[in-house]
């Protein structure tokens, strides 16, 4: 299959694009988070073929991205008043919420499940190919199973060429890093998915507390240990161990840090963010960089903890997760 490359910026590519989606076809399209592995949402059959060109399990459930708030009780049923609080505060943008799903959703999207995860995106081409051609579209991020996420279209053509119809290039992701998946259909509303949207951001909107597990469990299909990884081993270091195995580190290493290291250090060095969104949004990109060099290993300095870097160590985590 011939992979198109089409322009987010020129309304011919992005009305292509929704023909495509239409006609049942794959298209990976930008989002405001990471791009997506789109296919339109209420034709179980091409839904089903993002299992293959992903190489996912058929049980790992997939987000709906719709065109407006809306459309909320056209994929969910027994909607909170605080589930539409939220989607006031945090709609169009990074914030997935699990909700009961409607009884009409195809399985395929829910995984087996029933419940369905929804959001409204906030890239802009993305929202006119949604709302003007009246769509809604299911999409797990862009890349082969378990690999690093694509936040460029460069990056989706690396992993997807030949596997789906069309990438439409929408630039660079604004976040870099996945939604925040809020689950409220359990007593107490619970973050599955560390994001740019905070627990205490949500608590403040619905006035209670929100439930955030410090580890995440494998407790749905799809939330694994090992995931968002480059080809070459990840390793993490706090700075004191980094600075005991400096002296030794050559050029065959590529190393992400934040503190200033001597200038005598000779591994392959990307500079990353002090601050946490900044970090966030360039992570995968620098990750997908420096598997590319010809180095055998990526190191990386450990980022400050606290709330606000709780989702970049989730996905470093992860990244770097070796069950051996
Ligand atoms: O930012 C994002 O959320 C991106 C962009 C493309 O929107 N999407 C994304 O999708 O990251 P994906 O499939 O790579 O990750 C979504 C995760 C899955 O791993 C799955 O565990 C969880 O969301 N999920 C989706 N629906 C669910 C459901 N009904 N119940 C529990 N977990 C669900
Ligand atoms: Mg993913």
């Amino acid at each position: 299959m011939n992979t198109l490359l089409l322009d987010a910026n020129i309304p011919a590519d992005v009305d292509l694009s929704a023909d495509l989606l239409q006609a049942g076809k794959l298209v990976a399209v930008p989002t405001e988070t990471v791009y997506g592995l789109a296919a339109d949402a209420t034709n179980p059959d091409a839904v089903r073929a993002i299992f293959t060109a992903k190489g996912r399990p058929e049980n790992h459930p997939l987000i709906v991205h719709v065109a407006n708030k809306t459309a909320l009780p056209r994929w969910a049923k027994n909607i909170g008043v605080e589930a539409y609080a939220l989607v006031e505060a945090f709609w169009p943008g990074p914030l997935t919420l699990l909700l009961h799903k409607a009884d009409h959703v195809s399985s395929v999207i829910s995984g087996g499940l029933n419940t369905i995860g929804l959001r409204m995106p906030s890239h802009p081409a993305l929202l006119s190919l949604l709302q003007r051609h009246d769509l809604a579209l299911a999409a797990p991020s862009a890349n082969p199973y378990k690999k690093l996420s694509p936040t460029s279209a460069q990056q989706v053509m690396a992993g997807m060429q030949g596997k789906i119809s069309a990438v439409l290039d929408g630039g660079v992701c604004q976040f870099g890093l996945e939604s925040t998946i809020l689950d409220m259909t359990g007593v107490k509303p619970t973050i599955v998915r560390a994001g740019p949207i905070s627990a205490q951001a949500i608590a403040k909107v619905i006035g209670r507390p929100v439930e955030q597990p410090r580890h995440h469990h494998a407790v749905v299909p799809g939330n694994v240990k090992a995931h968002y990884q480059p080809e070459k081993p990840l390793l993490c270091f706090s700075r004191e161990e980094l600075l005991l195995h400096l002296p030794l580190l050559d050029h065959n290493i590529a190393l992400l840090h934040v503190s200033a290291l001597p200038e005598t250090t000779k591994a392959y060095r990307f500079a990353m963010p002090a601050e946490p969104v900044e970090y966030a949004h360039r992570l995968y990109q620098t990750l997908f960089t420096a598997d590319q060099q010809h180095v055998d290993a990526i190191w990386c300095e450990l980022p400050p903890t606290g709330d606000a870097w709780l989702a970049v160590h989730d996905r470093l985590c992860r990244a770097a997760y070796s069950p051996s």
